[in-house]
């Protein structure tokens, strides 16, 4: 049976691809050199958010008035239960993909012409390509022997101590949970705040965490070089030399171009990403690229919206993507979520006036909602424990154009952290239940 479409690379953009195209009755053809779920499932956003729940818990348990507990992780057991999760994860996916007719073949995929992909010494033919390759870690030249996110989500014990050089998304979650799991954390941040692109009065909160947590931060610093001996010696600009056991690089991420091929279809090119229409077609008739590769944001819940829509075009259907509601999550502490786009028309609601983060012991964060002068919801931006769980809602308001009245006239339940969405609307028009805004 002729194939519909080839797709190269198993991540969330490739997977997800392949099991859409499998729902609207198309066949699909995997290819995927490494391991099917891509660095999301296996090395990314699974395994980082599980060790984030590892770090909270003991943290939890710790600095909660009244309790005294004293816990001891086996690293070793830990990462054994943290494979068999992911591959119970990864294997399903794969199950899902052959369920609709999809087909999975491992190997190195190169692209041969905008109709065919060679991979193991077989050339397949589609009558569309789908490149779903996703991105792969900056490098800084010179700096060798460090450890990126892949190694430190897999490490076998939780090191003495830990510079972590870059404080933009993964710095900050992975940095947060290592200090919290007992290890002395310095991050090194060459711009002048961490999480740079994050507004300061939402990152502020995560600021103060840290501190409290002791984690050291080295701003507007520059690292020269780092050399090792026994210990790594991270030397800064300014002239300070920091020592630690083992250091963590994650200064961003690259689409993933190289060494598959793309010379021989010579896509149009968007700086080092793959420039797409917006129904995620390349500048070549019949090759799409989804995910990290074809722009910004590299984010897998974007890979997933680019797959729906490259699978509804090459099943015959007319998509495009709109990226007005794309969430934004920093799982810090705490989590920093924003959605859509802001207007300079919202009232803060602090998070110390919602009961259940106090019963939580957290008081720190912001509810905020963005909405124009009639009162659509344009977005919003939530600084709170589990905020990732609690922006849909607003990413769902934005999509569907209600305003923050429909918002705010619906029940929550109580006591939720949820209730802060609602107090958010409330404040657009100054009828907050549990906070009374001075502005
Ligand atoms: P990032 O772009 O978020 O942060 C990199 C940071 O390193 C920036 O703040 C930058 O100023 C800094 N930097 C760059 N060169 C430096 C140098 N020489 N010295 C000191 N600092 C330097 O990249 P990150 O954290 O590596 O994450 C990569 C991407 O992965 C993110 O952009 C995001 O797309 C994705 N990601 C998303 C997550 C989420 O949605 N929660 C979690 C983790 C990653």
């Amino acid at each position: 049976m002729e194939l519909d479409s080839i797709i190269l690379g198993g991540g969330p953009g490739g997977y997800s691809t392949a099991i859409r195209l499998g729902q609207n009755g198309k066949k699909a053809l995997v290819i995927e050199e490494n391991k099917i779920g891509g660095e999301c499932l296996n090395y990314g956003c699974i395994p980082s958010k599980a060790i984030i729940e590892l770090a909270d818990a003991i943290s939890y348990l710790k600095e909660m008035p009244g309790v005294s507990s004293s816990v001891s992780i086996d690293m070793k057991k830990w990462q054994e239960w943290k494979w068999g999760m992911i591959n119970k994860l990864t294997s399903g996916v794969e199950k899902l993909v052959t369920s609709y007719g999809g087909e999975v073949v491992k190997g190195k995929g190169i692209i041969e012409n905008s109709n065919s992909i060679r991979v193991n010494n077989e050339t397949f033919d589609a009558k569309s390509l789908v490149i779903a390759t996703g991105s792969v870690p900056s490098k800084i030249k010179g700096i060798e022997d460090v450890f990126y996110n892949k190694d430190i989500l897999d490490a076998d014990h939780i090191p003495k101590s830990l510079v972590v050089i870059g404080g933009g998304y993964i710095g900050i979650e992975l940095g947060t949970a290592f200090s919290k799991l007992g290890s002395e954390v310095t991050i090194v941040e060459m711009m002048p705040n961490i999480l740079p692109g994050t507004d300061t009065d939402l990152s502020k909160f995560v600021e103060r965490r840290m501190n409290t947590l002791g984690i050291k931060t080295f701003v507007g610093a520059k690292v020269e070089k780092v050399t090792k001996s026994g210990e790594f010696s991270v030397s800064l600009a300014d002239g300070n030399v920091l020592k630690s056991e083992l250091v963590l690089m994650t200064v961003g991420r690259q689409p993933n171009t190289q060494g598959f091929g793309l010379e021989n279809i010579n896509p149009e090119m968007e700086g080092k990403f793959i420039k797409t229409d917006k129904r995620k077609m390349t500048s070549v008739k019949g090759v799409y690229a989804v995910g990290d590769v074809s722009g910004q944001p590299m984010l897998a819940h974007k890979a997933f919206y680019d797959a729906e829509i490259a699978s509804e075009n090459i099943s015959g259907k007319n998509s495009e993507v709109d990226y007005r509601a794309m969430p934004f999550v920093i799982y810090s502490d705490p989590e920093i979520v924003t959605t859509g786009s802001k207007t300079d028309k919202f009232n803060n609601i602090p998070l110390a006036t919602n009961g259940r983060a106090l019963g939580m012991n957290s008081n720190q964060g912001v509810f905020r909602i963005y909405v124009d002068n009639d009162y659509v919801i344009k977005g919003g931006a939530f600084v709170a424990p589990r905020a990732s769980e609690l922006i849909s809602e607003i990413s769902l308001a934005v999509e569907a154009g209600l305003t923050s009245k429909d918002l705010g006239m619906t029940v929550h339940p109580h006591p939720t952290l949820s209730e802060g969405a609602k107090e958010a609307a409330e404040a657009t028009y100054g009828k907050s239940l549990h906070y009374k805004s001075s502005r």
